[in-house]
């Protein structure tokens, strides 16, 4: 957890990526991820989207419910995602169809921090955020 810490603190420290906004800005992120996951784990081979797709679609059960990332952000996160709880649509979180996606490093943290502890009841390992992102990026319409 330690470790994890410190990676983010270095995450963070980068600071706010460019504000130009594409797939490129999402590509950055994933390899800023994969760099600390790979100095935590230097076993981890580096971004699979094939393991992000997994992360993604799998449910975990929470208050009796089986629920996953694709619960609210649906099975193709290049399609207008809806909130399984309030039913508010969400936009894309594919960078293909949706721009302003993994270009703002606070919000990609808060939302990381948030829906992996909503969902897998901790804060998501770098690895699964490279993973996760390298799946993203991986989607068209
Ligand atoms: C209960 C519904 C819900 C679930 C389940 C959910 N999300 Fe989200 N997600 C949202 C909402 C709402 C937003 C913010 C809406 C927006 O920015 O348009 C969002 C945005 C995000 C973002 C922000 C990306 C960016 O750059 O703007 C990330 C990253 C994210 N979610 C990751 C995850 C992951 C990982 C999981 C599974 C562990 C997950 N979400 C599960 C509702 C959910």
């Amino acid at each position: 957890m330690k470790k994890i810490n410190i990676g983010l603190m270095l995450i963070l420290s980068l600071g706010a990526l460019s504000a130009h906004a594409d797939v490129t800005n999402a590509e950055k992120l994933a390899k800023k991820y994969e760099g600390i996951a790979k100095a935590i784990n230097p076993k981890y081979a580096g971004e699979s989207p094939s393991d992000g797709k997994v992360f993604f679609n799998n449910l975990i059960k929470v208050n009796g419910k089986d629920v996953a990332c694709a619960s609210c952000h649906t099975d193709n996160p290049a399609n207008t995602g809806k909130h399984m709880v309030t039913g508010k649509p969400i936009r894309p979180l594919a960078p293909s169809v949706n721009a302003k996606r993994f270009t703002d490093i606070d919000k990609v943290e808060e939302n990381f921090s948030k829906h992996c502890n909503d969902i897998i009841a901790r804060e998501c390992t770098a690895e699964e955020k490279a993973n996760f992102i390298a799946y993203l990026i991986t989607v068209k319409k």
